[in-house]
């Protein structure tokens, strides 16, 4: 495989890291994942400007502009013929430099990126998962996409080992997002979703359930809903660049409605494979 290594492609084996990175020091850095459908990138722009987002929220000036890095992203799928589905991570961390806390003069941002294979979850697509509730532990500028994912590490890991799919995370009872994804409730043939404020990631695919919700005339309310409101919930669904528009159908060991997908997440599902493929 070929990476993407600062400006250069290269063998994804000759690339060796110091030990004094920020990234491996101290989670210093800010990161992507952007889904590929049959050899194309799906809302790169999105992406790439949460990019630059993110970088600038933590005082990281990136070398290179939006346009080189798009430019390199999708050199990068043709160096290594992916023409399926799959997905690239990108990574921008502060640089190397002996260890403080305090940002080092004079070091440039190390970016890398490459490309996986990633075949659709079909099957879980179509019948839905399981997750289950924990506290929100993380901090105040969840809509930076921060390498240091430890809180969100561990909320899925407590899911996985439950046999579940994802943890939803709440503050004290307000539903924010899940450990890597947005998460919605229908009730009443409306959407909920918790505000794109600091409390949580901005997600790509958030932005296009927002556009599908006004296109099919549902609609679209940035307004959290509670742990008690999932007890009295018609739908509940999740969203993420490699999760899609994935329908919950049991929450804790309790069935989401007749613990099968239903219509408005179908309807949304239908809208993303008409606008990713
Ligand atoms: N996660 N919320 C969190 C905390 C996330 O980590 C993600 C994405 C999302 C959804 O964002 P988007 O729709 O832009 O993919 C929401 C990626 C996939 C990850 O960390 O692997």
């Amino acid at each position: 495989p070929i990476i993407l290594s600062q400006t250069k492609f290269t063998h994804r084996d000759g690339v060796k890291y110091p030990i004094e990175e920020r990234a491996l020091q101290f989670g210093d850095g800010v990161y992507e994942v952007i889904r590929i459908y049959n050899g194309q990138y799906y809302l790169l722009k999105e992406h790439v400007d949460r990019l630059f987002r993110s970088a600038e929220a933590i005082k990281i000036q990136l070398s290179s502009s939006k346009e080189e890095i798009t430019d390199q992203l999708l050199e990068l799928l043709k160096r290594n013929n992916i023409d399926g589905d799959a997905k690239v991570y990108l990574q921008v961390s502060r640089g190397s430099a002996p260890r403080d806390h305090i940002f080092p003069q004079d070091v440039s941002p190390n970016i890398y990126a490459y490309a996986q294979e990633l075949p659709r979850n079909l099957s879980k697509l179509e019948n839905g998962v399981h997750v289950i509730t924990q506290r929100d532990v993380r901090w105040e500028n969840c809509y930076i996409k921060s390498l240091n994912l430890l809180p969100n590490v561990l909320a899925k890991q407590e899911a996985s080992e439950k046999g579940c799919f994802e943890a939803i995370l709440h503050k004290d009872g307000l539903v924010t997002e899940c450990s890597s994804s947005n998460v919605y409730l229908v009730k009443d043939g409306k959407i909920y979703t918790h505000p794109a404020t600091r409390n949580i990631l901005h997600g790509c695919v958030r932005l296009r359930v927002e556009q599908f919700a006004e296109d099919l005339n549902i609609p679209f309310i940035e307004e959290a809903f509670t742990l008690d409101d999932i007890a009295e919930a018609d739908e509940l669904f999740l969203s993420s660049s490699t999760s899609e528009i994935m329908p919950i159908i049991n929450v804790n060991g309790k069935q989401v409605s007749n613990g099968k997908p239903q219509i408005i997440t179908r309807k949304l599902q239908d809208a993303y494979e008409k606008d990713a493929n």
